[in-house]
């Protein structure tokens, strides 16, 4: 376990997770600073800070430094806004919540995020947690075997699912077939990716984006892939993070996945994002 002497990091579970103490992210923070919150950010997938009331652009300030952000494509974009915030706003009576299923961001586009920084502003009194999974514990608890005929393995990522889920507002049975018609939006990437700072290998697929593997059919794909994302979230890779307004996660895309949990029917919950750009996955 690293130390750190500019800021206090108190792990949150085994697998992953870690909340991080003094830092104020309403001022720009030392490089120092930034050192040990990238370090924690590897060591940890997803660190936590409580207590940050910030505005919109201090958001965008602190993801910047981690890297350029990423904008939104146009038709998600806020009028008014900066092209890189997300809003996500769950009313009170909307049935769906955005990310409802294990997830890693935008693995539908060639270049998806290293990462993203989700700030709480309104919280429901109940519920509305989010779970983050460890996929590099998810590649290594797999035999041997099943390390070796991933190895090659790429799969195709879309944003199918997601489109076919709003235009029904309903969630769809998992693997469903018809999802492929829908997507806009595509890209192959390999089942196994490595982490381009830490060199370690993380299993890389998830149930709202892939479809199937490459060179295979989309039923010759679901066993495996099915078997993949039940193992890839398997209780103990996980933690669980309960909000606040004020609370911000900050998650690497490219070893966990997460998940917003839907069980507060009725309630409001609203939430701004920055995405930060990343790297193709090899
Ligand atoms: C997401 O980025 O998938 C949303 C996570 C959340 O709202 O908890």
């Amino acid at each position: 376990m690293a130390t750190y002497s500019h800021i206090e990091v108190r792990p949150l579970a085994g697998a992953l997770g870690a909340e991080v103490f003094g830092v104020d992210l309403r001022r720009a923070l030392p490089q120092e600073v930034i050192a040990e919150i990238r370090r924690a950010h590897l060591e940890y997938l997803v660190i936590f800070f409580r207590d940050q009331h910030i505005s919109d652009d201090e958001l965008a300030r602190f993801g910047r430094c981690f890297g350029e952000l990423a904008p939104l494509p146009p038709h998600r974009q806020v009028p008014g806004k900066f092209p890189e915030l997300l809003i996500i706003d769950k009313q009170p009576s909307d049935k769906l919540v955005f990310g409802w299923e294990w997830h890693s961001d935008t693995t539908h586009l060639e270049v998806p995020s290293l990462g993203s920084v989700l700030l709480g502003k309104i919280i429901p009194p109940v519920g509305g947690d989010t779970l983050f999974a460890n996929q590099y514990l998810a590649y290594d608890t797999l035999s041997e075997g099943m390390k070796r005929a991933l190895s090659t393995l790429r799969a195709r990522h879309s944003n199918g699912r997601i489109l076919m889920t709003l235009e029904r507002d309903a969630v769809l049975p998992s693997g469903e077939a018809e999802t492929q018609k829908y997507a806009t939006a595509w890209a192959m990437h390999p089942v196994v990716r490595t982490h381009p700072e830490t060199d370690r290998k993380a299993l890389f697929v998830n149930e709202i984006h892939t479809e199937r593997f490459d060179e295979m059919t989309y039923e010759e794909s679901q066993p495996l892939l099915q078997f993949l994302y039940r193992h890839s979230t398997r209780p103990e890779f996980t933690c669980r993070f309960r909000w606040q307004e004020g609370s911000i996660a900050f998650w690497d895309n490219r070893c966990c996945q997460h998940l917003a949990l839907n069980d507060y029917p009725g309630q409001r919950r609203l939430m701004h994002r920055v995405q930060i750009k990343g790297t193709r996955p090899v």
